[in-house]
């Protein structure tokens, strides 16, 4: 089986488009499917998005500052509201025909989630649920690495896990055979794919030694979902083998995480790859919280190597179609799943226009 490479993005969608505390600290200025965008938070503490171009002489919005009334443009002085409409022009009435776009938004679960097509067909419920950080024995982080290379490579690097035994050998992955010999039962779902990843009575990873202090072989279980058309779900974790891991997950001991990542597309070439991170009774304030969270950094920018020698390999023929082993079902699934996506959109609806 084969498929291509680079994925269009597609318009009307939710995307991340920035963490929470990210505005807290003032006016974020981020490129989203092309599209330059201005984040800030209203002085009523309301999420905005607009696009990042004053509609009198199209000075960026981030150059500007917050006031009581919204965001001020820094080159003339006129305010915007978080709806986009201009609401002062110095030593002039405010002008109806002012104003700026902005983009449906909603900020849920420490994201910023923005509607990059249609306002009209912005529906809030479209929305990945992620409800594990309002619980106390998860203390998350939330990040984001800048990443050169087309979305979807995103996602089907965390759609195969085979991966962890080569690009993260000495962080999160440890050993090639164990990875190899893995099950997996992969599914289509309606809006994604899922996947569940066993790997029964193997050596244990030095960050999960790390974590947990392993002495023994481990089993480990690795439960994704890739919702379409950018976010992918993880459950992981690992018991002391033999104690009945398959039957239950959830006993005491061992180590679990909870993850979500999503690879926001910038251009076609290039995401903004976001990740809320977990580990079951870490607080990321000690010592072994700092080490995991450095860990996964670590590993994280392993990723990021790869897949941008991944694009810039296939840059060199990008119509050339890649191919699907057997042990891809999952990547496969995801990659029906946004070309699903993109067919029901239509054209004018997915966008190349982002790229170089
Ligand atoms: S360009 Fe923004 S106020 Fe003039
Ligand atoms: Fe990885």
């Amino acid at each position: 089986m084969m498929g291509r490479a680079i994925e269009p993005a597609v318009r009307n969608s939710w995307y991340l488009a920035g963490w929470s505390h990210e505005i807290d600290d003032g006016i974020v200025g981020r490129t989203v499917l092309g599209d330059d965008l201005v984040l800030f938070r209203d002085a009523d503490g309301q999420a905005a998005v607009l696009e990042d171009r004053c509609c009198h002489r199209g000075a960026p919005l981030t150059e500007g500052d917050l006031v009581p009334s919204g965001i001020q443009c820094g080159y003339h002085g006129l305010v915007f509201d978080r709806t986009g409409a201009c609401v002062e022009i110095p030593r002039e009435e405010p002008n109806p025909a002012f104003s700026v776009r902005a983009y449906p938004v909603v900020e849920r679960q420490h994201g910023i989630w923005v509607w990059m097509g249609e306002a009209g067909l912005a529906d809030e419920s479209l929305i990945v649920d992620f409800p594990y950080p309002e619980t106390d024995d998860h203390d998350f982080f939330y990040d984001r690495y800048d990443i050169s290379a087309n979305y979807m490579f995103m996602i089907d690097n965390l759609m195969d896990l085979t991966h962890l035994g080569y690009v993260h050998r000495t962080t999160i992955g440890g050993f090639p055979d164990s990875h190899n010999k893995a099950t997996l039962t992969a599914t289509r779902t309606e809006r994604g794919a899922h996947f569940l990843r066993w790997l029964i009575d193997a050596p244990a990873p030095p960050s999960f030694v790390d974590a947990a202090g392993f002495e023994g072989n481990i089993d480990r279980w690795s439960d994704f979902e890739y919702v379409s058309p950018a976010t992918v779900l993880q459950w992981g974790g690992a018991l002391d083998t033999g104690t009945g891991a398959q039957e239950n997950r959830h006993q005491d001991g061992g180590v679990s995480f909870r993850l979500l990542h999503s690879a926001t597309p910038v251009t076609d070439r290039t995401c903004h790859y976001f990740f809320a991170v977990s580990a079951r009774g870490v607080k990321l304030d000690t010592p072994e919280g700092r080490s995991l969270r450095q860990d996964i950094l670590d590993a994280f920018l392993e990723d990021k190597a790869i897949i941008e020698a991944q694009q810039r390999a296939v840059d060199k023929d990008p119509e050339r179609p890649l191919l699907f082993r057997k042990h891809d079902e999952a990547v496969a699934y995801a990659r029906q799943a946004i070309h699903q996506l993109q067919d029901a959109q239509g054209e004018g609806a997915v966008t190349s226009e982002a790229a170089e």
